[in-house]
């Protein structure tokens, strides 16, 4: 029976936030080249929007930042996201996926990611197939590290590859300017940096490591927060785009109460006291023309939800 709530659409929008991870802990890779990683994500209110429509078969568009970059066919993350879940509940319907890009392109904010989880949930709407919570996670591990976080949002803690995931407790909103680059960088280059920079050096993995950070985040405190950010992945970004340097240098000088490398880069997220502050530093990082754009943002904010 058909109710009035709910009736057939032939289209939907999915909205799936864009990430900075306020702490990035990685040991030495396993034999299936990924490094286990202590991580700490925060989903910010950069977004990628996706409409997904009724169609014969599984397509693409895009619209937004870097996209004449990002491919449209089958090795898209959300032509694979689709194609996986029809796959998976035995479906043979299409769907065209056009996606409004905010999050840039290999800037470590896992905009491919959000792409994908929003796909996840834009189907899974679209073609009725009901899956859960815990399918859709577990079909996002299989698309890559970041998705899973993608369709959880907020601020959570991510072990293994980075996905699998505890949500943390969290008071209240941070404000952040993140400082988008020229060019991006690619995810497994900057791990290999890491790999070549450390040697055989590699730190031994501290549980205690991230205590203040989660106690700025349940205290609701910026200053604590800033202080406790932390990405092992900088130097080997900063290794491979030195001119990174410059824009961290801006953001601290600016007074950000703390300035970290998102994921493997190259976007920096500086942290300002306040709504206000993170404008003004913001406008810095703009002023020093250290940056490709510069755009304030909040968090934490849910992962990929159905806008309606
Ligand atoms: O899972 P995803 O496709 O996003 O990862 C891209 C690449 O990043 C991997 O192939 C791997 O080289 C590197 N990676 C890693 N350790 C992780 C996550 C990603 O080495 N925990």
């Amino acid at each position: 029976m058909t109710s009035a709530l709910s009736v057939p659409t032939d289209w939907v929008r999915v909205r799936a936030p864009g990430k900075v991870n306020l702490s990035l802990r990685a040991a030495a890779p396993g034999p299936d080249g990924y490094h286990p990683l202590v991580t700490v994500f925060q989903a910010v209110s950069v977004y990628e929007d996706v409409v997904a429509t009724a169609a014969d078969d599984i397509t693409v568009s895009m619209t937004g930042t870097g996209d004449q970059i990002v491919p449209t066919d089958s090795s898209n993350l959300a032509v694979r996201a689709a194609q996986l879940l029809a796959s998976r509940a035995g479906i043979s319907d299409g769907v065209h996926l056009h996606i409004d890009k905010r999050v840039p392109v290999a800037g470590g904010m896992a905009g491919g990611s959000a792409d994908a989880a929003a796909a996840l949930v834009a189907t899974d709407e679209l073609w009725g197939t009901g899956a859960s919570r815990e399918d859709l996670l577990d079909l996002g591990r299989q698309l890559g590290a970041d998705v899973p976080f993608a369709l959880m949002g907020h601020t959570a803690v991510g072990t293994g590859r980075g996905d699998m995931l505890t949500p943390a407790m969290v008071v209240g909103e941070f404000h952040w300017a993140l400082a988008f680059a020229e060019h991006g960088l690619s995810t497994p280059r900057v791990f290999s940096a890491l790999d070549d920079l450390r040697g055989d050096e590699v730190p031994e993995s501290d549980p205690d490591s991230d205590i203040e950070l989660m106690q700025a985040l349940r205290t609701g405190d910026p200053h604590a927060l800033g202080e406790a950010l932390h990405n092992d992945l900088q130097p080997a970004a900063l290794h491979l785009l030195p001119d990174l340097g410059r824009t961290v240098q801006t953001a601290r000088d600016a007074g950000a109460l703390g300035v970290v490398v998102c994921g493997s880069g190259p976007t920096v997220a500086a942290l300002g006291r306040n709504r206000a502050h993170a404008q003004v530093v913001a406008a810095s990082l703009t002023l020093a023309g250290v940056a490709r754009q510069v755009v304030t943002a909040t968090g934490p904010v849910p992962g990929a939800r159905l806008l309606v």
